[in-house]
């Protein structure tokens, strides 16, 4: 911390603001505290929808306090989320009020009450996080008035489940720590090279030949011989759909949406396993342990057959994700195969196309008109412009801000993801006292002073960046603890990026606010770097 920060920070009524991440946009600290009684009660207005907002709070607050906490609906609770839809409301705007007698959240949507509990969550001690009873803590909140909103509509977070598999379990507590950071999105890896994650009802040889791989897991991710002849697939999982319908179900209680990843034309080495007639060649292909670099196994793009399977698969995706938008991927796929392929060339020939660049594009193209008929978004990666974008595409821009200035000057929509920033799966700290990770670092400081709206685009054209998001790729990332590790606490500092406005952030501030928040995760029991 800076002199003039600390100056700052005793000079103004900063210092006796509460820490909360991400910083409101409007807090301010009033004199006294309220008091959690054992008798309190949380009422609610805005019926059916609010009721399970106001049991999620008495929920949260139960197991720590040891109190019955009721709800009921009505006003006169000393805890009050109130629905309330005169005026003008921002999206997920709440207003929350902290008086030594009440404790009022008011918001025109249960979504914005969701959101408001967060910051309530950040005034109450951080044991009352512990999920258990502790019985030596006074259970206060300072008193504050906060009006508050978040800067962009997409604030996400993205999980690999094709490098190393994760349970039901462990999706749901990292859909809390993004809840309890105000994100929005959980951007879901389901397909990769290394194993197709997703049961579909029609094609079962994705999850039965694509979730498994042979173990090689005491190699490193990048020396691993493929599958052998008479070597048995063992290591690997997928989610049947009704698990995924369980996970969806819970993200929509905390106002999340889960945008799917479906890979294609690339990363679908554990597709090929199953279902090689879908490539050029015919394959054999068995589903790689590790790395495979160049990604020279992909769909064919020639072949009709290729786009009825990705229909077929994505009606069923579609069925069970409400999402708006469906990401399909578009990332580093080598075209070797697609310049010798008979199919593919007649393709070209056809369509009038240029060159294997545009054989793509016509691909994302041709996904795109079928998500639309089904009244669904295409996302995909930065690759996606390669060979011309399709008439509506989101871009995700991850190799850098290029990708996504691009789509913004060309009046298409971008999420800011640039691996300089966001890749959470690179070294957060030394890499001889860090677990094994990707080559760089990206540290706290760093993924704080990202700016998602390049200084180029003019304010019509910054209007396109629509959020921004952190990934976590999981070569080497075998099990939850690490995840959470690799996550947290620079998706702490994300959350304040993409949800606090850009004048009101300082590293220093945050920098004071973070400990509180660390306290926090600690009492929950999640592991993270401390910087
Ligand atoms: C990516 O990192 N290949 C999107
Ligand atoms: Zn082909």
């Amino acid at each position: 911390m800076t002199v003039s920060a600390i100056l700052t920070s005793c000079n103004t009524k900063h210092a006796s603001l509460p820490a909360v991440i991400p910083l409101p946009v409007k807090m301010e600290a009033e004199s006294g505290t309220f008091i959690l009684k054992p008798s309190a009660l949380i009422s609610y207005t805005g019926g059916t929808e609010a009721a399970p907002v106001a049991e999620q709070l008495a929920g949260l607050l139960r197991p720590a306090t040891g109190f019955a906490l009721k709800t009921s609906e009505g006003t006169g609770g000393n805890i009050r989320l109130l629905i309330d839809t005169s005026g003008v409301w921002k999206t997920e705007e709440y207003r929350l009020s902290v008086t030594k007698k009440k404790v009022t959240l008011t918001s025109a949507t249960p979504e914005g009450l969701f959101r408001g509990i967060q910051t309530i969550r950040q005034l109450l001690p951080p044991q009352s996080e512990a999920g258990r009873r502790i019985s030596d803590v006074k259970w206060t909140m300072p008193c504050v008035s906060v009006t508050d909103y978040p800067r962009f509509e997409w604030r996400g977070m993205h999980l690999d489940v094709s490098r190393h598999f994760f349970d039901v379990d462990f999706i749901k507590r990292y859909i809390d720590i993004l809840a309890m950071h105000k994100l929005n999105i959980f951007h879901w890896h389901l397909v990769d090279d290394q194993g197709w994650r997703i049961e579909i009802k029609k094609y079962p040889g994705l999850t039965e030949v694509g979730a498994w791989r042979v173990d090689r897991e005491d190699q490193a991710w990048n020396s691993r011989e493929p599958q052998q002849l008479g070597e048995k697939a063992t290591y690997g999982g997928f989610y049947t759909q009704e698990e995924i319908k369980e996970i969806i179900a819970y993200a929509a209680e905390k106002y999340i949406t889960i945008v799917p990843e479906i890979e294609m034309p690339a990363h679908v080495g554990s597709a090929l396993a199953a279902y090689p007639e879908y490539s050029c060649t015919g394959g054999p292909f068995t589903v790689p342990p590790g790395g495979v670099w160049p990604i020279t196994d992909i769909y064919c793009a020639g072949k009709d057959e290729t786009f009825a399977f990705l229909e077929d698969v994505l009606t069923e995706v579609i069925e069970l994700f409400p999402s708006q938008y469906i990401h399909i991927g578009g990332d580093e796929a080598d075209k070797t195969d697609w310049r010798r392929c008979p199919d593919c060339q007649a393709r070209i020939r056809n369509e009038g196309l240029g060159d294997e660049d545009e054989l793509q594009s016509y691909f994302v193209k041709r996904i795109e008109q079928f998500l639309k008929s089904k009244g669904r978004r295409l996302i995909g990666w930065d690759e996606i412009l390669q060979g011309g974008l399709a008439p509506e595409a989101t871009v995700m821009s991850w190799q850098g801000f290029e990708g996504g200035t691009a789509a913004a000057k060309s009046g298409h929509h971008a999420v800011m993801t640039p691996v300089s920033h966001c890749y959470f799966n690179i070294y957060q700290g030394d890499p001889a006292t860090e677990p094994i990770s990707f080559r760089g670092l990206i540290t706290l400081e760093k993924v704080y002073s990202f700016e998602p709206v390049p200084a180029e685009l003019t304010p019509e054209e910054g209007k396109f960046i629509i959020g921004a998001q952190g990934c976590l790729w999981t070569e080497y990332v075998t099990d939850g603890k690490t995840a959470e590790y690799m996550i947290l606490p620079r998706l702490t500092a994300l959350s304040e990026v993409v949800w606090t406005a850009p004048e009101m952030r300082s590293w220093e501030g945050f920098s004071t606010r973070l400990p509180g928040m660390m306290v926090r995760f600690d009492a929950m029991g999640l592991e993270h770097y401390t910087p």
